[in-house]
């Protein structure tokens, strides 16, 4: 079967043997007979460069249960296959604030917390009581607290120290019912919620701000297959940057500590001349440098590459080395 409706990217390979599961009691089951298979979700963070020679397992657990609440607080555990963004759209309906911040995020809700999914000043990480994921190995269930995960830039425990060893089932939350934290901040999200003339912004404010920046920055993988950024924001050391900026006075950048800066990677791209550069069916993307696309029929090798010629031309131009945040597979 093809991968192609299964992958943001819409890269078209093919898996040997496929099954789509929508019960932790089914993916226990399936595991005692099967351990050597290769899980997709939402797909909307992978690059897929060849066919698939195992069985591929598409998650598809659905559900969200609310837990318990009180005046200020709901407490919510939601099962892996929800689209990430039905749910925050979900939670801005009922009034619960946290995630409006990340609203139209490709994806699922199981895959949030293994890149700490986050947009606009706002990470996912500050929202997550707790994460359920069973063992590959035992079929049992485990249970990581929200320390457990060891969260950081794009980051958590699920990249590291248990990666591949655990399917996530389930993602619980606790959400705000009153006294909102609202987060807008974000230079895109005042000058969106100014030019409606909106003061008092409510969670659906943000989240609507939020959605027309993204749709105006951003390829809909819909249309042009695409995984957001593909690379991560480099965090370089303040020596480093000072001697850059003595070069390139215009780079921007965001204090990490007293050594360190990040500086967005889609400066850099676009600096190193690929905004918006086409090549045929793939290419970097015309408003936002950090996004690679796919037009139509490009194979995953051939994004792969270009990858690979924009991190040695900013390397030859900055000495910055990029890193990948998709998974190449
Ligand atoms: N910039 C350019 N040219 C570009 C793109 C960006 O010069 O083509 C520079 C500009 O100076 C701009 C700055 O980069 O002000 C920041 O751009 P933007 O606000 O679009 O954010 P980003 O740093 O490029 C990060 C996340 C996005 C997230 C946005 C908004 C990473 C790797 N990416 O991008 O996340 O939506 O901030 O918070 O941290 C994703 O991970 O898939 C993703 C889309």
């Amino acid at each position: 079967i093809s991968l192609k409706n299964y992958n943001t990217f819409g890269i078209s390979v093919n898996a040997k043997r496929f099954i789509s599961v929508d019960s932790v009691y089914q993916l226990q089951q399936l595991l005692k007979v099967e351990k050597d298979i290769f899980l997709i979700s939402g797909g909307s963070n992978m690059l897929l460069t060849k066919d698939i020679d195992k069985l591929v397992v598409h998650l598809n657990f659905k559900g969200i249960s609310i837990d318990r609440e009180n005046d200020n607080s709901v407490y919510l555990t939601v099962n892996a296959g929800e689209n990430w963004h039905e749910f925050v759209l979900w939670c801005v309906e009922n009034n619960y604030g946290g995630i409006e911040n990340l609203s139209l995020i490709p994806g699922n809700v199981g895959t949030c917390p293994i890149q700490n999914i986050g947009a606009y000043g706002t990470e996912v990480k500050d929202t997550i009581t707790k994460v359920e994921a069973l063992e590959i190995k035992t079929g049992k269930l485990a249970s990581f607290s929200n320390h457990e995960c060891n969260f950081g830039y794009r980051n958590s425990i699920f990249k590291n120290k248990v990666k591949g060893k655990y399917i996530i089932t389930s993602v619980s939350f606790q959400l705000t019912k009153k006294n909102h934290q609202l987060n807008s901040s974000y230079g895109a999200i005042e000058s969106e919620l100014n030019s409606k003339k909106i003061t008092n912004p409510t969670l659906k404010d943000i989240s609507d701000a939020v959605i027309a920046i993204r749709k105006s920055k951003l390829p809909d993988p819909k249309k042009i297959g695409n995984s957001g950024s593909f690379f991560k924001n480099p965090v370089i050391l303040k020596s480093h940057f000072i001697k850059l900026q003595e070069i390139f006075p215009n780079i921007p950048s965001y204090t990490i500590s007293e050594t360190e800066v990040k500086v967005p990677a889609g400066w850099l791209i676009e600096q190193a001349g690929f905004k918006g550069k086409r090549f045929g069916n793939y290419g970097v993307h015309e408003k936002q440098a950090l996004v690679l696309v796919n037009y139509g029929n490009a194979s995953g090798m051939e994004i792969y590459q270009l990858a690979k010629e924009i991190k040695k031309i900013v390397f030859e131009k900055f000495e910055i080395a990029l890193e990948i945040e998709v998974n190449i597979i």
